[in-house]
């Protein structure tokens, strides 16, 4: 019977159950190269660090040239799931609305539509396209790190909930990327094939400079 008990003990100690448990991330500490924050003290953490009450229950505002709206709840929102490798956020998406084409570099997205439709769709490193269009209850998968894009479908908003198989997914929107930004028009002109006038344009709407 001793040497059970005591085998026992011993797998006790060994399992990964004597490792942390969490670590709610303290905002307040330096957060590390990738982005994870240091875990708050376990004596202060309490149930209301795995609770986000956010705007998650309320539309998002839509009044943008998007006529679209990302209400994230990430690990800068939800310290919560700071390490546990998920996350969550609304999406809502007005008539003639568009999430623009995007990739989320450390995450692979999954896609619930809870109201009207969506036309989704991304594109693989070999370009091929897989797009489709999603109805309520309907959920659409999206590799890590590829550009996808969401546009609503129809005469009625739409709205998702997107989880994230990371608590920090990170974003690149492609056109932000390449005209919201300083480099000067004619190396963007040259980077991207396209004409001047078109650079220029994109650049004035979407808040870049040179
Ligand atoms: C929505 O955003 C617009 C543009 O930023 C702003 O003018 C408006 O006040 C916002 N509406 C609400 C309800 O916050």
């Amino acid at each position: 019977m001793l040497p059970i008990l005591l085998l026992l003990l011993q797998l006790s100690l060994l399992s990964p159950s004597s490792a942390a448990d969490f670590c709610v991330g303290d905002p307040s500490l330096p957060t590390s190269p990738l982005g994870t924050f240091s875990c708050k003290k376990e004596s202060a953490v309490t149930a209301t660090d795995f609770i986000f009450s956010g705007s998650l229950a309320t539309p998002g505002n839509v009044s943008n040239l998007l006529k679209a709206a990302v209400s994230p709840a990430f690990s800068s929102q939800f310290p919560g799931l700071n390490g546990l490798g998920l996350s969550l956020a609304r999406l809502d998406i007005d008539v003639d609305g568009v999430i623009p084409l995007h990739t989320h570099p450390a995450a692979s997205e999954l896609l619930l539509v809870t109201q009207g439709s969506i036309l989704a769709g991304f594109i693989s490193t070999s370009n091929a396209v897989y797009c489709e269009t999603l109805n309520q209850g309907d959920l659409m998968v999206f590799p890590q790190g590829l550009l996808h894009f969401q546009v609503a479908c129809g005469d009625s908003p739409a709205v998702a909930l997107a989880s994230f198989s990371s608590p920090s997914p990170g974003l690149q929107i492609t056109s932000i990327a390449l005209f919201g930004n300083s480099l000067p028009s004619e190396l963007v002109e040259k980077v991207t094939f396209l004409d001047d006038a078109q650079v220029k344009k994109l650049k004035k709407v979407l808040g870049g400079t040179g």
